[in-house]
């Protein structure tokens, strides 16, 4: 049960930065009660008290390492003990290798498939038959245009967010009966701490301003995208239009591009 019977509530995994802080700020706005997730505690726990200050809703910090193949089951253990009932979830936690695939230790190849693909399909799993015993709920899980970008050499990222796009467009034909609505959003640029983590800050600083949104917009897209039942959306006319393009290509020529450009260290 949620705090108060109309107070919906919502867990988003990667609060601490970026686009998942945004969305945080976003849904405390809206007077949701929060439930946020990642490994930085005290960031979370400065956002938390900023959050329950300014907007007056009940936020739970979790702090977990979505790498642990427990950690969902440990995240959903704890909102049953809390007595916490989810209406929204939001699969944001997320990074990209620097280097390609073969030249990283498997054991960190590994916490990224956990991380990106794992993690949000066992709480899409554990978190929905709740939602459709309720007959509402929404769920947001955050893929990207890298999913509809051809190959690149070495690079496992945009095969994970690919997965995560088609993992997520399934679940959503599966749960609009019920009135549950999922939602793939698909970001490009986005300024965030991404490109730091990755070690990419340098090089995609020559982009051009047009190719960047804020992740707060991002965020707000995603949020309309979900409320109005859609089950897919690329914020921004730029991305939209790119993602549309390559998608047409066919194989053989996007497989022409694999290897020719990349912003991997090999
Ligand atoms: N920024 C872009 O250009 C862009 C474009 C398209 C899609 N995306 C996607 O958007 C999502 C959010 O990224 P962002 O741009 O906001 O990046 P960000 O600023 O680096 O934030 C990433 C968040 O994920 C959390 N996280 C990473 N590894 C984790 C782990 N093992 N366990 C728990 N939490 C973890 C981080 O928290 P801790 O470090 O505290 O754990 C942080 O809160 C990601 O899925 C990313 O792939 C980003």
């Amino acid at each position: 049960m949620s705090s108060s019977a109309t107070v919906k509530t919502a867990l988003i995994t990667g609060a601490s930065a970026g686009i998942g802080k945004s969305f945080a700020t976003l849904y405390a706005k809206n007077g949701f009660d929060l439930v946020i997730v990642a490994r930085r505690k005290d960031a979370l726990q400065t956002l938390a008290d900023a959050l329950k200050k300014e907007h007056g809703v009940m936020v739970h910090v979790i702090p977990l390492d979505l790498a642990n193949p427990s950690a969902p089951e440990e995240l959903t253990n704890t909102l049953d003990a809390k007595g916490i009932d989810i209406h929204t979830l939001i699969n944001n936690a997320g990074y990209a290798l620097s280097h390609s695939t073969l030249n990283t230790e498997l054991v960190d190849v590994k916490a990224f498939m956990q991380v990106l693909m794992s993690t949000p399909v066992e709480l899409c799993h554990r978190l929905a038959p709740s939602m459709i015993a309720a007959g509402e709920g929404h769920i947001i899980n955050i893929s990207s245009i890298a999913a509809f970008m051809p190959p690149i050499k070495g690079d496992i990222y945009c095969a994970a967010k690919s997965f995560l796009l088609n993992f997520s467009l399934g679940l959503a034909a599966e749960l609009k009966p019920a009135g549950v609505h999922c939602t793939a959003l698909c970001p490009g640029f986005t300024f965030s701490e991404f490109h730091d983590v990755m070690g990419t800050r340098k090089a995609v600083s020559k982009l051009p301003r047009f190719m960047w949104m804020d992740a707060d917009e991002v965020a707000l897209q995603g949020y309309q995208a979900v409320s109005q039942g859609k089950d897919i959306h690329i914020p921004g006319r730029v991305n939209q239009g790119a993602s549309q393009l390559v998608s047409m290509l066919p194989p053989q020529i996007r497989q022409f591009f694999a290897g020719r450009q990349s912003i991997l260290e090999y």
